[in-house]
């Protein structure tokens, strides 16, 4: 087998299950998972009713470059969204649909990494979403970490990486809003990434799978794409964009997402994916046209989300030094030591939430900005969400 297998991390979740084996919660409290970032917003019916419309596609075998139909209403959605020059996205060429972020992720670093170009990087913030580490090490490139801490705004200093390492890199991570931290790129930020991608010729691949996940709802987060048009790059040169309906529509299991930028780029993506064959079925397609089409349904999900930190964070806030964040749905406390604190809360609460170091890595200076904090998934109901806030508050005041 591929000796790169070996170099891959036990997924977060795996080293959770380890760490809680044999605690033994009080058996009158009901579990309240908060470690899996899966939403559990009730997926809009229309949705479900345009995939069982879809059923009789079965028959047919899907393309790699998908439906027309679905191209053009994303093309459309990313020029509405994200203030595009009408026709800027042209839905032939600079769309791809993808089976959700997370395969659309790796399979782009399989086909973007030039292993002929000594030392590959592929760099990426730190904590990260754990996909970026695999797929660089299985693409042979060696994972750069790029400290996200309060300092920053818990973004990466990009001006603190050496020029010999982004002559390396092939491919920049970006994430905004970011998972864990929630916090957002300004479209300055994002110039700057483009700036060095241009002068160190690397690709910049910016998952925005929360960006319908934000606070103030006249302050949408900016996308690489607008960045990449107001830095002059037309053609969107040098830029791909990682959006999913995962998050945006409360539809996970229906795996559906898209890549978009670059024409040249996603051309040869496209040859990848003919090859790897992971073409997006064409009832998933149908499906998702509607969910691209409908906003109402998205600021209903943010007005949930909305609800949920304005109860728990003024809750915690008696206990812990919690922010609510700009964008996604986590909050990222500092806990002391997290291991201990995740599986006490465990033990003593049955509430489940991440420890924060399961989530990076230490850097090249001895820094790992996960330790000491864990991660709360702001995914179940409003009131689940309160009572594990109620039981948190009790397990930190019984602790100390
Ligand atoms: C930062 C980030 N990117 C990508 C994904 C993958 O989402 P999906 O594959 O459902 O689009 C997730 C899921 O939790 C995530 O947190």
């Amino acid at each position: 087998m591929n000796p790169r297998l070996a170099r891959l991390q036990p997924y977060p979740f795996e080293r959770l299950r380890a760490l809680l084996e044999g605690a033994t919660p009080p058996v009158g409290l009901r579990p309240i998972p908060l470690s899996i970032g899966e939403p559990k917003h009730p997926p809009p019916p229309f949705v479900a009713a345009a995939l069982t419309r879809a059923l009789d596609t079965l028959g047919s075998y899907p393309l790699a470059l998908g439906l027309p139909e679905l191209r053009a209403a994303i093309a459309a959605w990313l020029e509405r969204r994200f203030a595009l020059p009408e026709g800027s996205v042209d839905p032939a060429s600079c769309v791809l649909p993808v089976n959700g972020t997370r395969e659309g992720l790796f399979a782009f670093v399989q086909a973007a990494v030039d292993m002929s170009r000594p030392h590959p990087a592929v760099l990426m913030p730190n904590p990260f979403y754990q996909i970026y580490e695999g797929a660089a090490l299985l693409a042979g490139a060696e994972p750069a970490y790029l400290t996200c801490d309060p300092a920053h705004g818990y973004l990466p200093d990009l001006d603190a990486v050496d020029a010999a390492t982004w002559n390396r890199c092939q491919v920049l991570f970006l994430c905004s809003p970011g998972n864990p931290t929630g916090a957002v790129m300004p479209e300055e930020y994002l110039r700057r990434a483009i700036e060095l991608a241009d002068r160190h010729d690397f690709l910049v691949a910016s998952d925005e799978c929360y960006s319908e996940i934000y606070r103030d709802e006249a302050a949408p987060p900016p996308g690489l794409l607008q960045a990449a048009q107001s830095a002059g790059h037309s053609g969107f040169e040098r830029c791909v964009v990682f959006h999913s309906l995962s998050k945006r529509s409360s539809v996970p299991g229906l795996r559906s997402g898209f890549v978009a930028g670059d024409a040249a780029v996603l051309a040869d993506f496209r040859l990848y994916r003919t090859y790897h064959g992971c073409a997006v079925p064409v009832h998933t397609q149908l499906a998702s046209l509607p969910a691209w089409n409908d906003e109402e349904h998205v600021r209903e999900n943010r007005r949930l989300y909305r609800a949920k930190f304005d109860a728990v964070v003024p809750m915690l806030r008696e206990v812990l030094d919690v922010e609510t964040p700009a964008g996604a749905f986590y909050l990222w406390p500092e806990v002391g030591d997290d291991e201990t604190f995740a599986r006490g809360l465990f033990a003593e609460q049955q509430v489940t939430v991440l420890p924060g170091s399961y989530l990076s890595r230490t850097d090249a200076h001895g820094m790992n900005p996960g330790r000491g904090r864990v991660r709360i998934s702001l995914v179940a109901s409003v009131e689940d969400c309160v009572e594990a806030a109620r039981r948190i508050v009790e397990y930190v005041r019984a602790s100390h």
